[in-house]
């Protein structure tokens, strides 16, 4: 039997028109698309979501974040982007993890991918999502990947990271991405996963 494609979502934790974030894990998905997976990605500026403000009940939320978790429940593997603010990982982000559960999250694979302004990478923010990651019951890749000083290999200047349409980035930049994060072996765990019976709140 011909082994199930995996479909993998990306999700960049900033708005920024010009986000390095979003350039990244687009790189990050066409390495998965590379060995052979189905991908998307999740643009948060697309989604007019609320702050989360922890409601009782599915119906006090709007569409938009219906929108979101329908997306991610259907993916069987996710990378997660952020750039590094303030130490940590966005607050954008954040607030799109919050306002979802363990349909679009538990016991599926998580790629994770930093970027930054100074020389970190965004370290400690991926150490944050990790954490995240746990409490939603998601299997997270020992492998990421951090980009320091993400302006020098995305600006505009030097590259295009439109929302749209392919990223150019350094080689080194590419491969560190792509080696991290969206591995084969990776990406086949994702196959086994989408291929296994989901968890009851999944097959809703
Ligand atoms: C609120 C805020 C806080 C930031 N904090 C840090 C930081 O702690 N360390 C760092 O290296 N860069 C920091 N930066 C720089 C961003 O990580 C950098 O500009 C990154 O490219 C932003 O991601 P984006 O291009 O996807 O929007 C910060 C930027 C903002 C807007």
């Amino acid at each position: 039997m011909p082994k199930p494609q995996p479909r993998i979502a990306g999700l960049p934790g900033s708005l920024r028109k010009q986000s390095c974030t979003r350039a990244a894990v687009r790189i990050a998905l066409e390495g998965a698309a590379h060995a052979g997976a189905a991908t998307e990605l999740v643009d948060l500026s697309d989604f007019d979501l609320p702050l989360c403000a922890g409601m009782d009940s599915d119906f006090d939320y709007p569409e938009s974040v219906m929108k979101l978790r329908e997306v991610l429940k259907r993916a069987d593997g996710i990378i997660l982007g952020t750039p590094e603010y303030h130490g940590s990982y966005s607050g954008v982000l954040k607030n799109a993890l919050d306002l979802m559960a363990f349909p679009q999250f538990e016991l599926k694979m998580v790629g994770l991918v930093s970027v930054s302004g100074g020389a970190m990478g965004g370290l400690e923010a991926m150490t944050g999502l990790r954490a995240v990651c746990r409490s939603l019951h998601a299997w997270v890749v020992p492998n990421q990947a951090a980009v320091p000083s993400a302006h020098k290999h995305f600006g505009p200047t030097k590259n295009q990271t439109a929302r749209s349409g392919t990223v150019n980035a350094p080689w080194a930049i590419r491969s560190r991405v792509s080696r991290c994060c969206t591995q084969k072996r990776w990406v086949n765990c994702c196959a086994s996963n989408c291929a296994a019976p989901r968890t009851p709140a999944q097959a809703e």
